[in-house]
């Protein structure tokens, strides 16, 4: 079975203090995971080291990066390498997200870097996807996820592509409250399944874990997370509420 994982993405939020708090919280808490389940605390980087203390002892539950460089190492000041992750033991990082595609000008091309550069220092990226109001207005949105799919994921091998989790997350439905419908969320899970499918193979395609993000919530996550095709969920403003995300986590299959 593919496995489900429900990954909080704190974004720039939260004190040191309060994400401190908020993750003994989250441990606290007696959730029960199954060997297929997941939970992810996507933090911001100087709250790694600490995220990482908090969670390691606790089973199936892992501490991602929100973002890293494209490049190996040198003269980037501000930037955050892979390896550098990969030295402080964080398994998983975003890549991709809109804020950062939107705000940082990342292109398909230099996501498919950090893929790249992500896999070669054994971390698992969280590639993001989704279209924008106007593609989805103009319905053309499976095409939109498809291309970026293409140019940034599409080059690896079927051994390296089982690396990756995917997160479909339309920008009109982050931080509005506006959620996609469980049948467009199912929708396009189901075709980047098929896309998936026709490129690396149905065996591929079928353990690859697909996530919804966007205005997830405790109350609606449960009929998201039933859909065939997703596989749990990216979650940005209810996973900075223990009691909400709690909740997510068990809506998991
Ligand atoms: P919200 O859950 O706040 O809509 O954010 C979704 C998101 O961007 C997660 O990465």
């Amino acid at each position: 079975m593919r496995k489900q994982i429900a990954a909080a993405n704190w974004k720039m939020n939260l004190t040191y203090q309060q994400g401190a708090g908020l993750l003994q919280e989250m441990v606290s808490a007696n959730i029960t995971l199954n060997e297929n389940q997941s939970a992810v605390f996507a933090v911001p980087f100087p709250y790694l080291e600490m995220a990482f203390d908090t969670v390691q002892h606790k089973k199936n539950y892992f501490i991602a990066a929100q973002n890293c460089s494209d490049k190996k190492s040198g003269a980037f000041t501000g930037e955050i390498s892979a390896e550098m992750l990969k030295s402080l033991n964080i398994p998983f990082c975003l890549v991709g997200h809109s804020e950062r595609r939107e705000y940082f000008a990342e292109s398909n091309a230099v996501l498919a870097e950090k893929v790249n550069i992500c896999i070669r220092n054994g971390i698992t990226p969280i590639f993001c996807c989704g279209e924008a109001l106007q593609i989805r207005e103009e319905n053309t949105q499976n095409t939109f996820v498809e291309q970026q799919l293409k140019e940034s994921i599409f080059h690896l091998s079927g051994e390296h592509v089982l690396k990756i989790i995917i997160a479909y997350e339309p920008i009109w439905a982050i931080g509005t409250g506006k959620t996609a419908s469980t049948a467009q969320a199912q929708e396009m899970h189901a075709h980047i399944r098929y896309v998936l499918k026709n490129y690396f193979g149905e065996s591929i395609s079928n353990q690859i874990s697909i996530l919804y993000g966007g205005s997830v919530k405790a109350a609606n996550a449960r009929e998201i997370f039933g859909s065939p095709d997703v596989d749990g969920g990216l979650v940005g403003g209810a996973s900075l509420i223990a009691s909400d995300f709690i909740e997510i986590i068990r809506a998991l299959k």
